[in-house]
């Protein structure tokens, strides 16, 4: 029988619990929330269960509980998070920028679904919402994962034009219709919802580029501009890079920008097979 030992702090253990009256403005809107509650809100209890992880105190993670009355911020899940920082528990550790869904670092996993919490409206889950960072990465603090790996995986697919031509006198020109190819692939924001729900992607992601990456190395394939489609091609043709996707489909689900990256890995897969023969 083989004999699995646990990682270190790989065991969740259970925290502490805030009530409604640890909350220093029970009584008036949250100072800094992004969105403020809408003008006599009658009030809500929504109850919160974050992970919590300083890998610094050598201590193991905990699930802390936080009661919160939701009609005091504005309708998103980061509201309710920015509002559990400045009113109740200052040590809560997350990442955000544009609050307007563009800049991706707000990702986490949400109910059980990797997702944006600027995005997402904490009237679209239960009385209890559950949030932890996105799954399968190192976690720096909190529901903060550490991406290197991921960026630099991005880094890898070369994400900019390359072109041998000589350069134009003004802007390199694409017809309306080769633009339109661009289309499902431009608007990724590197968020990490789909790379970090991919199961091929938690076991193999020091080999395996993941939906994200692979999603951004089509977006130069189908660039009309772009002249080192080969280049790129040989260096996507590899048993794991590319292959380990199994079409599980994850990645399309979960996307928050309605991307599609399994539908760009099939069509490298495709250009990879038509130049095979
Ligand atoms: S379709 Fe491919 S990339 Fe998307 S989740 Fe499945 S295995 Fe991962
Ligand atoms: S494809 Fe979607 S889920 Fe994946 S990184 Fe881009 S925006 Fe995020
Ligand atoms: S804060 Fe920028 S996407 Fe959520």
């Amino acid at each position: 029988m083989v004999e699995l030992t646990l990682p270190k702090n790989s065991k969740v253990q259970p925290g502490k619990r805030w009530t409604l009256s640890h909350s220093k403005d029970r009584n008036g809107p949250t100072e800094g929330s992004t969105n403020p509650p809408p003008a006599n809100a009658k009030p809500q209890v929504k109850t919160f269960k974050i992970y919590r992880y300083d890998p610094e105190t050598g201590q193991n993670p905990r699930w802390d509980t936080y009661e919160v009355d939701v009609s005091q911020h504005g309708p998103m899940i980061l509201d309710a998070l920015i509002h559990i920082k400045n009113t109740v528990d200052p040590s809560l550790t997350f990442r955000r920028s544009c609050r307007e869904g563009i800049c991706g670092s707000c990702a986490m996993n949400i109910g059980g679904r990797n997702t944006l919490a600027c995005t997402k409206g904490w009237d679209e889950y239960g009385d209890t919402i559950t949030i932890s960072p996105l799954p399968h990465m190192p976690v720096v603090k909190d529901l903060v994962p550490d991406l290197s790996l991921f960026y630099a995986q991005y880094e890898s697919i070369e994400p900019w034009l390359h072109t041998e031509t000589a350069e134009p006198d003004k802007e390199w020109k694409q017809s309306p219709q080769d633009r339109e190819k661009l289309d499902g692939l431009y608007e990724c924001i590197l968020c990490a919802c789909c790379s970090t729900s991919c199961p091929s992607y938690w076991w193999n992601q020091e080999k395996y580029l993941g939906p994200a990456a692979l999603l951004q190395a089509y977006r130069w394939l189908a660039d009309s501009r772009d002249e080192a489609t080969g280049d790129r091609l040989d260096s996507l043709e590899d048993p794991f890079k590319l292959y380990r996707c199994h079409t599980i489909m994850n990645c399309a689900q979960v996307c928050p920008k309605g991307l599609n990256p399994a539908k760009a890995i099939a069509e490298t897969k495709k250009m990879l097979a038509r130049r095979a023969v």
